[in-house]
């Protein structure tokens, strides 16, 4: 099991006490009835981490931690033991991590659209190994939780963490609709690369309403095809190798879904095209990456012939007299 009670202590001198026992609950609730095999395997690397003192923390572009180690091979070693890392890059006492998604470049895009990010308790929905969430600290965000079902991303935020110990930034093992319903706590909730991953992607916009206090912030990232109001794609097999993607909106029709589920001031802030400079194989992500998912011959188009993907982030409100109805503690 993983000890989350700094993370418990710290939501109780905040907006966020009401979570704290259901949230309790919930971890005593995994950690009884928890099967999965991979978890303590990935938890004996993290165990074997080598002692360091951090004497410089830099949450910029590359998140970085510095000062002295005692054994810089062990941590490249127990680092390594942690691949694919998907999302960074990290820097851990001059162990540079390249991870395969250039993270800072879609931070940079987002970044400049979000309402201050000060003294806010964020929820980072599917936060991967949470360096998004280390640059909303560095916004001035109070609290960030992150949630993700991979245990490979909990494991790896667990590692980054050790050296920069902060007690007000966890990812938690949960997928948003395992939680507390309507909690309405979040000054901002952030739904980044997982919208597409949902078979109903109302009821995930919906969950995220539930989560974001009113007058909240909403933060959507997602792949879109190019296109007009009322068109999305709904991929037939896969879509550049995944097998989980449903629903492609046009920017504009997840703007009317976002619309049709209560949010208002509803704005979208950015598309982009999806490049190797950002996505590319590493030696720490050894393997596959955007190049192999595209038509070689046309990089408009994935392998299997569907529109390449381009990502688009929007930003809405969740309105200030909307309170949903309340959740129940027992
Ligand atoms: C494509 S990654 C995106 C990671 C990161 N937010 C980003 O934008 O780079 C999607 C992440 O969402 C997580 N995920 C999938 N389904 C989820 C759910 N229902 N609730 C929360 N996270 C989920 C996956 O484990 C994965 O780490």
């Amino acid at each position: 099991m993983i000890d989350y009670s700094s993370f418990l202590n710290h939501l109780s001198d905040t907006a966020l006490e009401p979570w704290q026992a259901p949230l309790e609950t919930q971890l005593e609730d995994l950690w009884r009835t928890l099967k999965d095999g991979n978890l303590p395997r990935l938890l004996s690397y993290v165990d074997a981490l080598p002692e360091a003192n951090t004497t410089k923390v830099s949450l910029s572009d590359i998140v970085t931690a510095t000062g002295d180690i005692s054994d810089t091979e062990a941590l490249r070693t127990q680092l390594k033991n942690l691949i694919p890392w998907r999302k960074g890059p990290f820097d851990l006492f001059d162990v540079a991590i390249d991870s395969e998604w250039q993270c800072n470049m879609k931070w940079q895009r987002v970044a400049p659209h979000v309402s201050d990010l000060n003294g806010r308790h964020i929820l980072d929905v599917g936060s991967g190994n949470g360096y998004y969430g280390w640059r909303m600290k560095a916004a001035g965000a109070r609290t960030v939780a992150g949630i993700d079902p991979s245990w490979l991303s909990v494991v790896q935020h667990l590692a980054v963490n050790k050296y920069i110990a902060d007690p007000s930034h966890t990812v938690l093992p949960f997928t948003l609709e395992s939680l507390t319903p309507n909690l309405e706590l979040f000054d901002t909730v952030f739904s980044m690369g997982v919208l597409y991953h949902r078979r109903s992607p109302l009821d995930h916009i919906n969950e995220l309403k539930g989560a974001i206090r009113p007058g909240g912030e909403l933060v959507l990232e997602t792949i879109v095809i190019p296109g007009g109001p009322n068109e999305s794609l709904v991929p037939i097999g896969r879509y550049a190798r995944m097998n989980n993607v449903w629903f492609l909106p046009t920017a504009d029709t997840l703007a009317s879904w976002l619309d049709k589920m209560g949010f208002v001031e509803i704005k979208i802030v950015d598309q982009t095209i999806t490049t190797p400079e950002e996505q590319r194989p590493s030696d720490w992500k050894p393997g596959q990456s955007l190049e192999n998912y595209l038509d070689p011959n046309n990089h408009q188009l994935t392998i299997e012939g569907h529109p390449a993907p381009i990502r688009a982030t929007l930003v809405a409100t969740k309105p200030e007299n909307q309170r949903l109805k309340r959740y129940h503690l027992d």
